[in-house]
């Protein structure tokens, strides 16, 4: 496995439509594992194939349990609810927005040997789930959001907000 780098918000790789997967093979599998090789060091929740530079429709997701979740060519096929909360993105490194996404997420997606499921899932990894696949059609939250938080309005949310940031075992 190896770290790759993750490219930051400018690069013009973070606005690309990304290509479905067609062959799930060997190089696939050295991606996966390397992308939560990086995602680990880089201490995020989620990262998608673009990030890394590669332009294919593949992203992973840190479940609650601390699971990683990789998602081949994923749809979002049922949504319910909604949220609003802080979102942040390794590739605008420091900086935070307030974004609204469904509460909950049903997402169909293809697993690394191919095969079809589905996973549901709420709160923070349904929110993580919308935007690594918006990341597969180039978006990054700042879409979603009018404006990325100044120090001043971060330390307020967090002030406000104590109990999104406690620590979990
Ligand atoms: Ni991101």
């Amino acid at each position: 496995m190896a770290i790759r780098k993750i490219v930051e918000r400018g690069d013009p790789v973070l606005q690309k439509v990304c290509r479905p997967v067609t062959e799930f093979n060997k190089r696939l599998h050295i991606l996966l594992d390397d992308m939560a090789e990086t995602l680990e060091k880089a201490g995020g929740v989620g990262l998608a194939a673009p990030q890394v530079g590669i332009l294919r429709r593949v992203c992973i997701v840190e479940d609650s349990e601390g699971e990683i979740i990789e998602l081949i060519n994923p749809e979002i096929i049922g949504e319910e609810g909604e949220q609003t909360g802080l979102e942040g993105c390794l590739s605008i490194p420091g900086r935070y927005g307030i974004v609204t996404r469904p509460y909950r997420v049903r997402v169909r997606a293809q697993d690394r040997d191919g095969v079809f499921f589905e996973i549901e899932d709420e709160s923070v990894t349904a929110r993580c789930f919308c935007h690594e696949i918006g990341h597969l059609d180039g978006h990054l939250y700042t879409d979603y959001c009018d404006h990325l938080l100044t120090d001043e309005e971060l330390d307020q949310y967090i002030k406000d907000h104590p109990e999104e940031f406690e620590e979990d075992e």
